[in-house]
């Protein structure tokens, strides 16, 4: 394979931050808690965004809510993703972050297709409400930049193929002052099926001045420089891609530095990898916890979902994995670690895969007379939610 051609590389600029290589964690809900962003930032450099924190959780101070916002001392730029729909409450719950200094960088989701979500308008549904999305992107940014905090938006193509909305919400967006706008190249009624469209994303790197970061389809490090090859963004938006492989982080280091190098870590190492992956979330679970025997359950029940990913393609058999999606101690995985045999080499096939979700299309549900409402700028009934990282 000829290697892609690529514009000039240069570190990703979100306000004050400059950021190399040009690479996001995308936040996960469930995933991307400061467990699994500190394993992900020992690979290689980066911005590592939290689990997605709801505006109104916040500015009621909901107690899980205020857990989940949680960094490594280490942590620069600290990333945190919020969702809201409404613009004073979406300036309250920014006031709140910035006064308490509780994040370096502001993320606004507009990309969350759960029908829970978009039935009432908020997530990928809401920017087709294109004076609610200027207002409340406006808001954010109003509350945030006197602290200097670069809030930036994330958002798909649209509701689906007839109902597009990334170019004029990108320009929206960018007239509002934000930092940076990331799509997803995907409609909300596709969901996680299909492909993700990089000439969309090329389309609005073309309509926008701020940098603008390309999210959908990176499974390996060498995708993320045909991305940029393709669309020309600044900077690349990882999800799914890093499950069960956080050692991605390494290798998109050495891709952008122009190293060839890629990790193909035996089972030994990914065994190495898993047990490290625990720990870290047992510590973050001990931190929260006022008992530590159950922060330490707690720990390692986060940790059972990515069993399946670590050993994707790996001879192992059924009941060792369900063994090790069942542990509830550090001291049980050890053991069933050491069932593995470390020599096994990495699984080359399950390279290139997709991972992680990869559900069918279904039409967007949508809050009553939601499609001929584009100007109507009400924030919509009940769309805030309550809970945090859903
Ligand atoms: C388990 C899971 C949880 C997600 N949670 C969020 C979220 O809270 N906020 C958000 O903006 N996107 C969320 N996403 C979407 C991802 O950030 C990303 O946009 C999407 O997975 C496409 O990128 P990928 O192809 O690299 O996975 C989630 C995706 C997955 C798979």
């Amino acid at each position: 394979m000829t290697a892609p051609t690529l514009p000039a590389l240069r570190p990703l600029t979100l306000g004050p931050h400059q950021v190399w290589p040009p690479v996001v964690l995308a936040p996960m809900a469930g995933i991307t808690n400061v467990g699994f962003r500190r394993l992900c930032r020992e690979q290689g450099g980066g911005i590592y965004v939290c689990e997605m924190i709801t505006t109104r959780a916040l500015v009621e101070r909901n107690p899980k809510t205020l857990r989940m916002i949680a960094f490594g001392a280490d942590e620069q730029p600290r990333s945190l993703q919020l969702y809201g729909t409404d613009p004073e409450i979406t300036a309250a719950a920014v006031r709140i972050v910035v006064e308490r200094n509780l994040a370096d960088h502001i993320d606004l989701n507009f990309g969350c297709p759960v029908p829970k979500v978009t039935r009432r308008g908020g997530g990928s549904a809401l920017p087709w409400r294109r004076r609610l999305f200027a207002r409340l992107v406006r808001a954010a940014v109003d509350a945030a930049s006197p602290a200097g905090v670069p809030v930036t938006v994330k958002m798909r193509k649209g509701i689906d193929d007839d109902h597009l909305t990334y170019v004029e919400a990108g320009l929206a967006a960018q007239d509002a002052g934000v930092a940076a706008v990331a799509l997803h190249g995907r409609t909300a009624a596709q969901r996680y099926s299909g492909t993700a469209d990089w000439d969309a994303i090329a389309t609005l790197k073309q309509a926008l001045d701020v940098p603008v970061l390309g999210n959908g389809d990176i499974w390996e490090a060498d995708d993320a420089l045909r991305m940029v090859a393709h669309t020309g963004v600044d900077g690349v938006v990882i999800g799914r891609g890093c499950l069960g492989r956080p050692w991605l982080f390494a290798d998109l280091e050495a891709a952008f530095t122009g190293r060839t190098e890629r990790r193909l870590p035996n089972l030994g190492e990914v065994a190495a990898t898993m047990r490290r992956h625990a720990e870290l979330l047992v510590d973050q679970f001990v931190a929260g916890a006022r008992n530590p025997a159950r922060g330490e359950r707690d720990g390692c029940t986060d940790f059972r979902k990515h069993v399946a990913w670590y050993l994707k393609g790996f001879p192992v058999g059924s009941e060792l994995r369900r063994s090790l999606a069942m542990i509830d101690s550090l001291a049980q995985l050890d053991d069933l670690l050491g069932k593995l045999d470390p020599t096994v080499p990495f699984p080359v096939e399950t390279l290139g895969q997709p991972r992680g979700r990869t559900n069918s299309p279904g039409k967007v549900a949508l809050p009553d007379g939601w499609l001929a409402s584009r100007d109507d700028d009400t924030p919509p009934d009940g769309a805030e939610l309550d809970d945090s990282g859903g």
